[in-house]
C-alpha cells in the first residue's frame, strides 16, 4: 500500500479551524444563543462590514492576477447583504452607529497589507472568511431564525444566494487550491496566513464580547 497523501487543500481544511459546533451545527451554539441580543448580532455584522469592505477591494485588486483570479467570483460577494441586513437591523445610519473594534482595525489592516499585495495571502484571507461563512450560513441562518424569528431580512449575510450547491462550490474551490502553482515555502506561507487570518477572526468575536467567557483563542 502506498502512503496516503494528504492534499493542500485538507491541510488548509485543518488549519482553518472553523469547528462547526461553533458555527451552531450540534446545537450547543443554539442554546447558549439564548443569550445574545439582536443588537449583539448587529455588532457582529458592522465589524464584519469594514472586514468584508476590506477583502471585497483586495478582491478587485486581485482580479486580474493569474494566481488569485480563478477564486475571485462576484457569487461569494458579501458586503451589499451585509449592508442591507444593517439598514433593516439598525437604520439607514448604520456605518455612524457601528465603531470598528481594535481587533476589526487589526484584521483590516493585515488584510490591507497582505491581501491586497500577496496573491497567497489574498487567498488565504478569502478562503479563511468565504468558505467559513459558506459552511456556517445555513446553521447560523437557522438560529437566528429561531432567536429572533428573522427570514430573509436581517440574514442576507448568511445567504449565499449565487450559489446553487455550496459542495460542489467548495469542492471546485478546493480543486482550485491544490492547482495553484505554489512552491513548499508559498505553501507554507499561505498555511501560516491562514492561522493567522483565523485568529484574527476569533479576535474580532471576543471584542464584541461574543461567547465571553467560553471563548478561547
Ligand atoms: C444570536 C446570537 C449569536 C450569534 C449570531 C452567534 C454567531 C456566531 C458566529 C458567526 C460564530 C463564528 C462561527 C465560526 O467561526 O465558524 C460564532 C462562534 C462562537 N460563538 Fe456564537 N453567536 C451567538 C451567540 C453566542 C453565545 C450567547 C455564546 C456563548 C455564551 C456563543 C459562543 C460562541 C463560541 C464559543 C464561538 C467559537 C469562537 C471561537 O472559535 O473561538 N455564541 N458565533
Amino acid at each position: 500500500m502506498g502512503a496516503t497523501v494528504t492534499t493542500f487543500s485538507e491541510l488548509l481544511r485543518r488549519r482553518a479551524g472553523r469547528s462547526d459546533a461553533a458555527a451552531g451545527t450540534s446545537g450547543a451554539h443554539g442554546l447558549l444563543a439564548g443569550e445574545c441580543e439582536v443588537a449583539d448580532y448587529a455588532d457582529l455584522l458592522g465589524q464584519y462590514a469594514v472586514v468584508y469592505a476590506a477583502l471585497e477591494r483586495a478582491a478587485e485588486r486581485m482580479a486580474d492576477h493569474p494566481v488569485a483570479a480563478p477564486f475571485v467570483t462576484a457569487q461569494l460577494t458579501r458586503l451589499p447583504a451585509i449592508r442591507a441586513d444593517l439598514e433593516y437591523l439598525v437604520g439607514p445610519d448604520w456605518s455612524e452607529l457601528c465603531c470598528p473594534t481594535p481587533a476589526t482595525t487589526a484584521y483590516v489592516r493585515r488584510l490591507n497589507e497582505v491581501a491586497a499585495t500577496s496573491p497567497g495571502g489574498f487567498v488565504a484571507h478569502h478562503y479563511t472568511r468565504y468558505l467559513g461563512d459558506l459552511s456556517g450560513g445555513p446553521s447560523l441562518a437557522r438560529l437566528l431564525e429561531e432567536r429572533f424569528g428573522f427570514d430573509t431580512n436581517g440574514v442576507l449575510f448568511t445567504i449565499f444566494d449565487q450559489v446553487a450547491d455550496p459542495a460542489a462550490f467548495e469542492d471546485t474551490y478546493r480543486a482550485e487550491l491544490d492547482a495553484a502553482p505554489w512552491s513548499a515555502e508559498e505553501r507554507e506561507a499561505v498555511l501560516a496566513e491562514v492561522d493567522l487570518a483565523a485568529s484574527l477572526d476569533r479576535a474580532v468575536l471576543r471584542s464584541i464580547g461574543h461567547g465571553a467567557p467560553a471563548v478561547t483563542a
